[in-house]
């Protein structure tokens, strides 16, 4: 940590007075704190104490009398290794989740390339509101780190879910991310989403894949460390921050990706729903009602898992089989008959698999005790199998 160059924002919440600690720790460990103070912060604890505690100047105005200090503002945006606001108040995540620039903080939050970290504390009925949920979700989905609330004793005389984690807590997060990562500059190569088969102009044969599992891999492999690729049939998710996004739409179209891509690739997951068949020809015309039947001829599309594995110098190579049957006993199948190093296991079904944001995984791989990942969200499942696949590269040298 030593040297680094922290921003530490603090808005306008009781746990202001945490942030004096957060402080003291992180100039101990050598880094190099810069204060920034939203006018309501000034409430709660003096710009004085953190002066005093950082070693700097604490920083309040948007306008600063003096020139040289307005440039600096634009210097503290640019030289930042990582921003924390702690705390984050309510009001401060919605207009850092709606992209407002109306005092100094939020404007160096909106012009720095600096990761951002928040720390939320507020009573628990502004957490749960619908809003501010919102808003965190969009703010993840920015990438940007949230850090907490922890459950606990509010200010406000209530318990629940609002409490700002301790400034050791805090710390420690900090201290973390700068530490080398368990993928660290690994090359992955990662299919989400489901293809579309063009049959006219105006009508594709499609599956009811998401992308979303896919996706929260990318998301959780990049956090991780690792150079993410992720090739993508259409879906209406957002891409991944830091993440390479190559958008296609058929069978073939990502077959022919996937093989451009793979080259210098350490792992490859396909969790795309590709579609085994497409139509054996497409028409140019839209195709017009007329008997009363109508038949299609359909061909096989190229089996793209299977020709990553088939690969002189094959990445790992990692499956994923959606099942409404017989899950266990198709995807050991999968395994063998495709050569894979690992299938990821998932039964279709009610509030399962495709769609949903939640789902369940058995993952089977050769020579080794299966694993199973009970029901949670997508985004916690990712960040699970992302270790268990760190850990498998790791001990195969
Ligand atoms: C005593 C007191 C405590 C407060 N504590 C919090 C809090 O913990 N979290 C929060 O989001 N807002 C809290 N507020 C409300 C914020 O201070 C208010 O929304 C303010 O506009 C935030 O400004 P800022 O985001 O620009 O710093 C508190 C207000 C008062 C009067």
């Amino acid at each position: 940590m030593q040297n680094k160059n922290i921003i530490l924002g603090i808005t306008g919440g009781i746990a202001a007075y945490k942030s004096a600690e957060l402080t003291r720790l992180l100039r101990h460990a050598d880094c190099n704190v810069r204060v920034i103070m939203t006018q309501n912060a000034q409430e709660f604890i003096t710009p004085l104490t953190l002066q005093t505690l950082s070693g700097n100047q604490v920083y309040t105005k948007m306008f600063a009398q003096d020139l040289e200090l307005n440039i600096k503002h634009i210097a503290l945006a640019r030289s930042a290794d990582l921003v924390v606001i702690a705390p984050a108040s309510a009001n401060f995540i919605a207009k850092l989740a709606y992209g407002l620039a109306d005092d100094l903080l939020s404007t160096v939050c909106l012009a720095t390339t600096a990761p951002i970290a928040i720390a939320p504390a507020m009573n628990k009925i502004m957490w749960q509101n619908t809003i501010t949920q919102k808003n965190i979700a969009s703010l993840q989905d920015r990438g940007i780190n949230i850090w907490g609330p922890a459950a606990g004793d509010l200010a406000c005389n209530e318990i629940g879910l609002g409490r700002m984690l301790e400034a050791t807590e805090i710390f420690s997060l900090i201290k973390n991310f700068f530490t080398s990562k368990i993928l660290q500059g690994v090359n992955i190569l990662i299919t989400a989403g489901p293809t579309q088969e063009a049959l006219d102009p105006v009508r594709f044969l499609t599956n009811k894949s998401s992308g979303k599992m896919g996706y929260a891999i990318a998301r959780a492999a990049e956090q991780a460390g690792a150079n993410v690729t992720l090739i993508s049939g259409p879906t209406s998710l957002l891409n991944p921050p830091n993440v390479k996004r190559i958008g296609v739409i058929s069978a073939e179209e990502m077959y022919s990706q996937v093989i451009k891509q793979i080259k210098n690739t350490a792992i490859f997951i396909s969790t795309a729903a590709v579609a085994d068949y497409r139509p054996a020809k497409t028409a140019k015309q839209k195709i017009k009602k007329t008997g009363e039947e109508l038949t299609l001829e359909l061909q096989k599309t190229p089996d793209i898992l299977a020709a990553v594995a088939r690969l002189p110098k094959k990445p790992f190579t990692i499956g994923f089989a959606a099942e409404t049957e017989n899950v266990k006993k198709n995807a050991i199948k999968k395994l063998q008959t495709k050569n894979l190093d690992m299938i990821v296991a998932n039964k279709v079904g009610k509030n399962l698999g495709f769609e949903s944001d939640n789902n369940e995984l058995l993952i089977l791989s050769k020579n080794a005790p299966e694993i199973k990942l009970s029901y949670a969200a997508k985004t916690q499942l990712a960040k699970e199998f992302i270790t268990i696949v760190a850990n498998k590269i790791k001990h195969k040298g």
